[in-house]
Order: structure tokens, then C-alpha cells, then sequence
């Protein structure tokens, strides 16, 4: 274990911390090693005895019917074992389009020859080879009855959708908006267009399956392992502890690893059918479709200002996308209830129908698509106030939650402004656009965003074990898929029990331990973290008591209030030099272990009291050649406040990560659909253009300190997808005063700058 110096200040130690010192540091990933050296083994990296591959055959057409598959010539073909198609899937105890809640999703599992969007798995072709599938998968040569593809938003009746995200309102008013608008001294109305994205995680979405009798083994990427056992439990008619699922390592999820997906399914089905071992890996080109993307927004803001600036109304409509069969609805207007001031605010959202796969979960739902189009509206707004866009945000930034009147739990918003606002030296900006050059003729620009996330919390449990030799166990079911999920919750798991890391072994990864809920909402440390803390608590209040009713032990009588846990020793908390070692006490106890069980979830009184966010302050420097519109951020500073920070190094990589999305979002990022077929030209990382090294010139993240007590025990505010709010907006608004052109379609593009003469 690597110790570095910490990179960023942090909070002053609290009460939080009971029993130790791992919180706070800024230790290096526990499974890095693994990951450089290839040793981590990921869910497509297992080849059990008598492993058959599948591939999916997927429609080329959005919408109709699969008239014909020539399976003979597929099952001709040497090597193939079975075709799988609905004339011979294994029956499901679950229709796949039932939907008995709003967040099970409805799959393609070759329940019929239906075609509802482009790369629907339309066959399952399983054979001794991944050559032989593919080439298997080729031959069905299918044949459709093809109907015209729904994929613009003019294609389809709009309609309000019952409930938006995770089931809030379509329509939000709070005062008289048109009022507002009618008495400002100054209005902005502009319209924001966000593409379709798709996740684009670099390890595709796999599953390696295995039955033996009713026992079901999977290797399978997963941010959810109860929801997936459940959702597989009920398409299965299982019992959910027969079936096993491994995931130690995901390649990336972003939203998309959240739910078990459609083809991992078929996977398992394909083994059940051919009674062997099956690996099912999508290709790149597969994962533009049937694992979920982002829908593509419009959406229209109308802002009224006062004479001095302030926000008399602010109005917030989004237009959205979902499937023709499913219901999911980006939340894009719901960070205007939280950010902005204003006696007159409203939200509303129109859908349409498309003929795509149903969208989901994707980096910040919501809030990304819906920060882009507030923070590039109140830069706007500010300018047709002749205000600096800083002293514009810090004139109407919230106090208060603005709809609710509720309280913020915790707010640092102003220092992460004024933070982040010093290191970048906006002081020296002038106002107006198109005023500064670099040395080679570049036009320079700077911008500013507010960032802002919702503290989410679902529920999770977890095991603490003290054992025989006084060394600690923990085990939970999380997720590391990249963040470092592993390290910060072994280092709670060590502060928990009052152990240095080092004693504590971390077990997580797997459907057999305790669910550790959701690794989304970046709500996974707070959640999964307040479990492991509890569980050491329950451990260390059977070890004291232990202790402290025995008559040998010099914590006698102390109480179980009465002693402190640190370096697996009880101490008595009246005299520190009175103290006995863990291993000592179960000794004479004659127990060999003492084992501790604790769960995590929000608390609904401190929920209904507060109002819970991390916020931030992204400030972007862009560069534009005048010639050709080329852009380039040559410098990103964000600072945020996010509660309690369990280790710096892995927070700042998350925020890292977070303004990449946002660079990405601003001028990257966007799925192109022929208009004709409803297919994604560019499905593939040549063409999808995401940022790489060279397009990320200067990246720091400041670590704001701030403390909240009301939002968990811990403190824990989530730190994944704050930092892609904020910044995208930043690098639009820098972008304009480069040039002094406003692109309202994202990403910006360098012919957008042209066509304006920039
Ligand atoms: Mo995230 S979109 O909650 O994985």
C-alpha cells in the first residue's frame, strides 16, 4: 500500500471518526496492481470446462417483423452447436415485457419475431468457437417485413410522460412564471438540443454461464447484483440464492451495467439449451443498441431578470425520447429546482416514441443534459444583463432550495466559486467575447459553471468479522467499476473495526455476500459505506461487552459507551492506558470470532428536513482557430464540496473522470442516426468520438472542504457524476467567448463556428 502525500486539504478529523485513521488517506487502488499487471480477471477472462460461445444476430431494420432466419445454413456450418430463436428458446417464468415496477425494464428475449429497434438480438447462434458463432450468426441471412423507423423527434405525436427519472413530476410550478417574465427588465429564451449518447464502456457487456441442475454460476459485469438476481431469479423461475454471480471488476458501467441487460440473458439461456457452459461477449458495434443509451433532449429556457439581475422567472421545458414499448424519461429540467433563485420557477416535459432500444441511466441522468442547457441559458441571461457570468451565479444562486423552501444539508457552493475562480485567474476577464488572443492568433475564451448533484442513498448491508488472531473480515457486495469502490469502502471497513488496513480483509464482488445496493446516483460509498460502518459497529459493541462483563478483563465495568476501538485494542475511554487487544479478549472469552451485521440507507426524517446536493465551480479555458473553428480546452479547474471525502486521491480521479464526460458532452460525444434505416452510423470508438490524452491539455479538480451532518452519519456525499455538471456548460460558455457565437446544439462542432462566421 502506497502512501502519498495528501494533494488537497482536508476536512479537520470530526466525530465521525470512531475507531481509526484509514478515512482521509489518499491511498493508491487496492486492485491497481491487479489491473496493470492483467491479473484482474474480468467476467469474459473465464473459460470453464466445456465452454461453447454465443453470438447474437441482430436486426438491421428499427421496426417490423423477421420474416425468415435460414437456420439450416447456420447450423450447417462446422462448429455450430445450436441456433437459438423463438421457435426453440427455453421457456421464462416471467413474460420479458412484463413491467411489475417502474425500474424493471423490458427485454428482447426472443419471445416473438419482432422487431422494435436496430440490433435487437434476433437469434442466438452457439458454437465450439467465437469464429464459428460469428460466422454461423452471418448465414441466418434473415429477411424482414420492414415498417418505416420513427427516429427524429418530429416523427411521433408528443405526449406528457407520467413521471420523469426515478418517478418525479412531468410539470413542477412554483409562482407565476408568466408574471415573471412579463415584469423583468430583461428576458432570454433559447432553445438547447442534446444528442444521443451511448455509454461506451470499454469492457462490453459479457456473461459467462454455467448451470448445474438449478444452480445457476455467472460471470457477469453488474453495478446491481441484488437487482440483477432478482430480475433473474424472476425470468428464470429461480430462487434467487441459486443463482451466483461474480463481478469483481467492471470495465466501466456508467448506468448501462445497472440493470441485467437483454443479451446477457440470452447467454444464459443459450447454456440452459445446449445443457453446456456458455460466454456471451457483445461486440462494440453490438453495444449501440440493446444495452441502453442517453436520449437525445430539446429543450427550451426563459429566463426573466430585474434590473439588478436577478431571476424573476425561470422557466425549464424538455422535450425527451423513449422506446415505443418502454417508458424512461431523462430528467433534463429537474436541476432548475435546485440551483437558481428565482419566485417564479417551472419545469415541464414532452415526450415522443421512437424506434429505438428504451434509454437509461446514463453519467449524471438528467442532470448532464440538463445543466448544459441552464449553465449555457444563465450565461446568456447574464450577458444580456451586461454581467460578468460569475457575479451573475453568485447574485442568484440559492440559498434555499427554491421550490421546497427547504434548507441545504450542507453548502459550500460560494468557497467552490471563489476557490475555483482564484486558482484559474478569472479575475482578469473581460467581459465581452472575442476579446483575447493567445500568441499564435488562437481566440481565447473563458467560461463558468455551476455543478450540482443530488446526495442519493439506496439501501445496502454488510458483515463485519472480528476474528480468532483479532484481525477483521468484511463483506459486502459492492462494485468497483473503476472508482475505487474497493479501496474507500475497505478503508470505512478498517475505521469500522478499529484495525489498520492491513488487518482487514475485504471481501466484496459477489451475489453470495450481503447486497450492497446500487453502484449508481453515485450514492455507492455513502451507501454501501454507512453499511460497512455499522456492521463494525455491531462487532465492536459485541466485543466490548464481552470485555467489559468480565471480571478478568481491565475494561471491566467500563460499559459498552465507556470504550473506544483503535489498533485492535479496546480502551477504556476514563483511562486510554487501560486497554486489551481484540485477539486477547476472544481468547479468554473462548470464542473464535464475533461477527457484526449492519445496513445503510437514507434517513427519511433528515430527507424531509433537508435538502441534500454536492455542488461545485468548473472554470474552462477553450482555444479556437479563427480559420478553421478548431476547438481545444486548454484548461479545466473545478472545485467541489461533497461532504466527507474518504480518500483524495480517488475523489479528485473521480472528479478527473467527471470533467472528461463534460468535455466530452461539450464537444465530443454524439451518436449519428441515418434518418432512413434509424440505425447509428458511427457505432463504433473510431468514429463516437469520446476525448483521449490529447484532448485534455490541463485538468484539476480542488477539493472543497465541507462538512455535513445531516446527510448520514459519515458525511458521504456522492463524487461520480457532479463534476460532468458544470463543465459542459463552462466549455460552451468559453466557447462563445472565443468567439462570440452561442451554439445551442451540442456537441459543438468547429463547422457550427464557421457557418457563423467565427
Ligand atoms: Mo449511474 S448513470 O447512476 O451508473
Amino acid at each position: 500500500m502506497t502512501l502519498a502525500p495528501t494533494p488537497a486539504a482536508l476536512p479537520a478529523s470530526s466525530p465521525h471518526v470512531r475507531h481509526g485513521s484509514s478515512i482521509g488517506q489518499p491511498l493508491t487502488r487496492r486492485d491497481g496492481f491487479l489491473k496493470v499487471t492483467g491479473q484482474a480477471r474480468y467476467a469474459a477472462d473465464h473459460h470453464p470446462p466445456g465452454l461453447l460461445h454465443a453470438v447474437i444476430a441482430v436486426s438491421t431494420i428499427a421496426r417490423g417483423r423477421v420474416t425468415a432466419l435460414d437456420v439450416a445454413a447456420a447450423k450447417a456450418h462446422p462448429g455450430v452447436v445450436e441456433v437459438m430463436t423463438p421457435a426453440n428458446r427455453p421457456p421464462l417464468a416471467l413474460d420479458p415485457d412484463a413491467k411489475n415496477d417502474p425500474f424493471m425494464f423490458k427485454l428482447e428475449l426472443l419471445q416473438d419475431d419482432r422487431v422494435r429497434y436496430p440490433n435487437q438480438a434476433i437469434a442466438v447462434v452457439i458454437a465450439e468457437s467465437l469464429e464459428a458463432a460469428t460466422e454461423g450468426a452471418a448465414l441466418l441471412a434473415p429477411r424482414y417485413a420492414a415498417e418505416p423507423a420513427r427516429v427524429g423527434f418530429g416523427d411521433s405525436e408528443p405526449y406528457v410522460p407520467p413521471a420523469v427519472g426515478m418517478g418525479m413530476p412531468a410539470e413542477v410550478h412554483h409562482g407565476d412564471v408568466a408574471a415573471g417574465l412579463a415584469a423583468a427588465a430583461t428576458r432570454v429564451e433559447a432553445t438547447y438540443d442534446t444528442p444521443t449518447q451511448y455509454h461506451n464502456a470499454i469492457e462490453p457487456h459479457a456473461v459467462v454461464a454455467t448451470w448445474d441442475g438449478d444452480q445457476l454460476s455467472l460471470d457477469m459485469p453488474s453495478q446491481g447484483l441484488e437487482l440483477a438476481r432478482g430480475r433473474l431469479a424472476g425470468l428464470l423461475g429461480l430462487a434467487p440464492e441459486n443463482i451466483h454471480i461474480r463481478s469483481p471488476f467492471l470495465g466501466g458501467g456508467f448506468g448501462s451495467k445497472g440493470f441485467a441487460s437483454g443479451p446477457q440473458v440470452l447467454g444464459i439461456l443459450a447454456a440452459r439449451l445446449v445443457g453446456r457452459p456458455v460466454k456471451l461477449v457483445l461486440r462494440r458495434d453490438q453495444m449501440y443498441g440493446p444495452v441502453g443509451h442517453r436520449s437525445p433532449t430539446r429543450q427550451r429556457l426563459r429566463l426573466g431578470m430585474t434590473k439588478d439581475g436577478s431571476l424573476s422567472a425561470l422557466e425549464h421545458r424538455a422535450t425527451v425520447t423513449t422506446s415505443t414499448y418502454d417508458d424512461f424519461y431523462e430528467p433534463a429540467a429537474g436541476i432548475s429546482h435546485a440551483l437558481y433563485v428565482s419566485p417564479a420557477i417551472a419545469t415541464a416535459y414532452q415526450a415522443v416514441r421512437l424506434d429505438t432500444a428504451t434509454p437509461t441511466f446514463m453519467r449524471a441522468p438528467g442532470e448532464a443534459t440538463g445543466s448544459i442547457a441552464l449553465e449555457s441559458a444563465i450565461d446568456e441571461a447574464a450577458a444580456a444583463c451586461g454581467m460578468d457570468p460569475l457575479a451573475f451565479r453568485l447574485r442568484n444562486y440559492a440559498e434555499v432550495e427554491p421550490i421546497s423552501g427547504k434548507p441545504f444539508s450542507s453548502k459550500a457552493l460560494r468557497e467552490c466559486y471563489a476557490r475555483g475562480a482564484e486558482r484559474f485567474g478569472w479575475a482578469g476577464r473581460p467581459q465581452p467575447p472575442r476579446q483575447m488572443r493567445d500568441d499564435d492568433g488562437f481566440l481565447v475564451g473563458w467560461g463558468v459553471g455551476t455543478a450540482i448533484f443530488p446526495a442519493f442513498m439506496f439501501q445496502g448491508h454488510a458483515r463485519a468479522v472480528i476474528r480468532r488472531d483479532g484481525s477483521g473480515l468484511v463483506e459486502t457486495g459492492a462494485h468497483d467499476m473503476g472508482q475505487g469502490a474497493w479501496t474507500a469502502l475497505a478503508q470505512i471497513a478498517a475505521d469500522g473495526l478499529g484495525l489498520d488496513l492491513e488487518r482487514v480483509e475485504f471481501r466484496s464482488g459477489s451475489s453470495d455476500l450481503p447486497d450492497a445496493g446500487l453502484a449508481g446516483g453515485s450514492s455507492h460509498t455513502a451507501t454501501a459505506g454507512l453499511a460497512i460502518h455499522n456492521a463494525g459497529g455491531d462487532a465492536i459493541a459485541k466485543l466490548a461487552a464481552l470485555a467489559t462483563g468480565d471480571r478478568r478483563s481491565p475494561l471491566y465495568g467500563a460499559g459498552n459507551a465507556g470504550v473506544i476501538a483503535r489498533d485492535g485494542r479496546l480502551h477504556r475511554r476514563d483511562d486510554e492506558s487501560r486497554s486489551e487487544a481484540y485477539a486477547d479478549i476472544l481468547a479468554r472469552a473462548g470464542v473464535d470470532r464475533i461477527e457484526g451485521n449492519g445496513s445503510g440507507a437514507a434517513d427519511p426524517a433528515s430527507q424531509e428536513q433537508w435538502s441534500m446536493h454536492a455542488h461545485g465551480a468548473v472554470f474552462a479555458e477553450v482555444k479556437v482557430d479563427p480559420e478553421l473553428g478548431q476547438i481545444r480546452t486548454t484548461r479545466l479547474v473545478g472545485a467541489f464540496a461533497a461532504g466527507r471525502v474518504i480518500n483524495p486521491r480517488l475523489v479528485q480521479s473521480q472528479y478527473h473522470g467527471g470533467m472528461i464526460w463534460g468535455v466530452s458532452f461539450a464537444l465530443h460525444e454524439h451518436a449519428i442516426i441515418d434518418r432512413r434505416s434509424g440505425r447509428v452510423l458511427n457505432a463504433d470508438l473510431a468514429e463516437y468520438h469520446v476525448p483521449v490524452n490529447a484532448d485534455i491539455a490541463s485538468l484539476e479538480a480542488l477539493l472543497v472542504p465541507e462538512e455535513d451532518r445531516h446527510v448520514n452519519p459519515l458525511g458521504i456525499k456522492g463524487v461520480g457524476e457532479i463534476a460532468i455538471t458544470g463543465t459542459a456548460g463552462a466549455i460552451a460558455n468559453a466557447v462563445w467567448h472565443a468567439t462570440g457565437v452561442r451554439v445551442r446544439r451540442f456537441p459543438i462542432k468547429l463547422e457550427d463556428l464557421l457557418a457563423a462566421g467565427a
